[in-house]
């Protein structure tokens, strides 16, 4: 299998920051986990933006998917450049990425509207909540301005998302919403998937461990299904899609 190996660049961005020896296995773990999953986003954002240009978006939109897969890729390093600063090293099994859907029963707009819907209001917007929320509880330092870094990509990554569906909410008819809603429920059940895969309940923490990094997985899930159910279904809900009923309807998907 060919390993995800960012040494060599992590080692080159290191920042100074230490780690306690009962919280050092795990936060290097921790660290690994993000360095796998940001570095998995780029081919996302590489993809969105492939699905973009051909849909026939603004070629300024395509750009920044693509500039957000470059961020992406960074994060990588980033979080791979903490673990070397804790002691392990920056390689891992590659995330096993499935291809973006291409939802060829509906129109190349459409299509990418959905992937956009899954990538950015929601994983995104996740994502911004769920970092915004460590890097809080993170002492000012270099860690905590390597993850504000990430941070303010991902609100971006998340905005533009969100932009696009208020650019284009105006053009749903009842039946595309419909569709659009059908498909959110698909999307609320792989993302609560996903999620929960990576925020295992561990037990209690160890002292020092939020200081760098290292969260309880059992506020960190209160914290992603409030976002879900109090910031992205209502926000969905003000441009007409039906996702009240749709993260309802995810509730009763077994996916395989
Ligand atoms: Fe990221
Ligand atoms: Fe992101």
């Amino acid at each position: 299998m060919n390993l995800l190996d960012l040494r060599a660049d992590a080692r080159a961005v290191m920042p100074h920051v230490n780690v306690s020896e009962p919280v050092r296995a795990r936060a290097i773990a921790t660290w690994r986990g993000r360095m796998i999953n940001e570095h998995g986003s780029s081919r996302v954002f590489d993809q969105l933006a492939r699905q973009m240009a051909l849909a026939g978006f603004e070629s300024s939109l395509v750009q920044q998917a693509s500039e957000f897969a470059a961020e992406e890729k960074h994060h990588g390093v980033l979080c791979g450049a903490v673990v070397e600063a804790f002691g392990g090293e920056a390689v891992a099994p590659p995330r096993v990425e499935h291809d973006l859907p291409e939802h060829e029963d509906v129109s190349r707009i459409e299509a990418v509207m959905r992937n956009v819907l899954s990538i950015s209001c929601l994983s995104e917007s996740v994502a911004v909540a769920l970092i915004g929320a460590e890097r809080l509880r993170m002492p000012e330092g270099e860690l905590r301005a390597l993850l504000t870094r990430i941070y303010s990509d991902e609100v971006g990554h998340s905005r533009f998302g969100w932009a696009l569906v208020a650019q284009h909410a105006g053009s749903w008819d009842a039946a595309a919403k419909e569709r659009l809603g059908k498909y959110l429920a698909l999307a609320f059940a792989h993302l609560e998937a996903h999620e929960l895969a990576h925020l295992p309940v561990l037990g209690p923490l160890p002292e020092g461990a939020e200081d760098v990094g290292v969260c309880d997985g059992g506020e960190a899930r209160k914290l992603f299904f409030a976002t879900v159910r109090e910031v992205i279904v209502p926000a969905l809900e003000g441009y007409g899609l039906p996702a009240e009923r749709a993260y309802q309807a995810s509730r009763r998907i077994v996916l395989q």
